[in-house]
């Protein structure tokens, strides 16, 4: 089966591409045999996105996201990969809970992987899925501070036996690098908090200080450690510094980058997320890290929870809001705006990714490769509105934002899952 779409731009040149079984066959000028013809009229191609970030929540928390309301949502955001997050019901801490997972994920309509959780409690378990080499786990993850549920490791000794295990089987470690005590210090100088002093309690310092401690247990230890949303200007020049002495890869999210706290007024606990959404500082902070390349990757950390959840009181309210369908969007905007180019909008979403996480054939527009791709319409105006979200999540502090430059299809595997225009 050959599949053809012409008319189409890809790294800024108008070319075709034809599809052969599922893979990247020919990109060019020229219009070889083919049995199916889809004229992209102009569109852009990018490949398609992968999103290391994830929580999907399937089996115990259904109420919230399912696989297959998550893959929807991806697909409408122009996301042909995603990486399941561990910190659900039951959580991905052993094999048995694997493969419960495993079970589920087969209604997904993207592809996807599982990173596993590692606690002071499972390493054994940890160390059992690992000797079975799963090509199914992207990483493992570590949470330094509490954070929706989840066990968290605070002992410097059990945060070096995980790394020893991620150099062993060579599987990066995603950090949350907030870090529960310093969390707490500030937690007690508060009475009655609201969520506009969540940027105070989650404190940038309880980040600053867990970004700089697992950077420094990976100098010395050899493994590669990859730090989950980055939200600060310290972070930043943390990672920059320890770049070429320590294998450390540096995510952002598009919450961080794009929202300051002072829309927390007017949005209340649909912003509240850990960490925080930070200053306009931090703002720029993370757009340069971008622009040197001290950012690797954008995830998206889409953390779905009800609507009736998350309009509780502040300390009741869960932390997180989805991303899936924002993503894109809101970074095409900011192409189409000057402040990002195309180029590094692919590095971000797919190619560095895909390097990070030793993800074969994807990640790349080439012959050979796997066609996971992104149409990509960059003329096309959007405004963001909850209500008609794929996910189960239909809030998004995002929400009546407007841009230009949407994804509106995805093929994956070289099969056209969606078409929005
Ligand atoms: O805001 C967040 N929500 N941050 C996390 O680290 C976890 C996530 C969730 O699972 O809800
Ligand atoms: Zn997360």
């Amino acid at each position: 089966m050959k599949t053809i779409l012409t008319n189409v731009i890809i790294n800024g040149k108008t070319q075709n591409l034809l599809i052969e079984d599922g893979l990247i066959a020919y990109i060019g000028t020229e219009k070889p045999a083919y049995d199916t013809l889809i004229d992209l009229e102009g569109k852009t191609l990018i490949p398609g996105m992968i999103d290391p970030h994830v929580h999907v929540r399937d089996l115990e928390q259904t109420d919230k996201e399912d696989w297959f309301s998550a893959s929807q949502a991806a697909i409408a955001g122009g996301i042909t990969m995603l990486f399941d997050m561990p910190n659900n019901k039951p959580p991905t801490v052993n094999l048995k809970n694997l493969n419960l997972k495993r079970g589920v994920a087969r209604k997904s309509l993207v592809h996807y992987k599982f990173n596993i959780a590692v606690t002071e409690h499972n390493l054994d378990d940890v160390k059992e899925i690992l000797d079975t080499k799963p090509e199914d786990v992207s990483a493992l993850k570590l949470f330094l501070a509490g954070s929706s549920a989840n066990e968290y490791v605070e002992d410097i000794d059990t945060i070096k036996q995980i790394f020893d295990i991620s150099l062993q089987y060579g599987l990066p470690v995603i950090i949350h690098t907030e870090q529960q005590k310093c969390i707490e210090k500030y937690q007690a100088k508060i009475q009655n908090p609201s969520v506009l002093d969540h940027n105070y309690i989650r404190n940038r310092e309880c980040a600053n200080l867990g970004t700089e401690l697992v950077i420094n247990l990976a100098k010395e230890i050899g493994n590669a450690v990859y730090i989950a949303h980055t939200s600060t200007a310290e972070e930043i020049d943390i990672i920059r510094q320890n770049k070429d002495k320590a294998r450390v890869y540096c995510e952002v999210t598009p919450h961080h980058l794009l929202l300051d706290e002072s829309i927390l007024k007017r949005i209340g606990n649909s912003g509240k997320v850990n960490p925080p959404i930070r200053t306009k500082a931090d703002n720029q902070a993370l757009w340069l890290g971008i622009a040197d390349g001290t950012v690797d990757t954008i995830g998206t950390d889409h953390a779905p929870h009800k609507i009736s959840e998350k309009s509780q009181a502040y300390n009741q309210a869960p932390s997180g809001f989805p991303g899936l369908e924002t993503v894109l969007p809101l970074l095409l905007n900011e192409v189409n705006k000057g402040n990002l180019s195309m180029a590094k909008l692919v590095e971000l979403t797919s190619t560095n990714t895909a390097k990070i996480f030793k993800i074969d054939k994807r990640g790349a527009i080439k012959p050979g490769n796997y066609a996971d791709l992104t149409v990509i319409d960059m003329n096309k105006q959007w405004k963001i509105e909850p209500k008609k979200f794929m996910t189960k999540a239909k809030y998004s502090p995002f929400a009546e934002f407007e841009g230009i430059g949407m994804p509106v299809g995805v093929f994956i595997n070289g099969e056209l899952r969606m078409e929005n225009g």
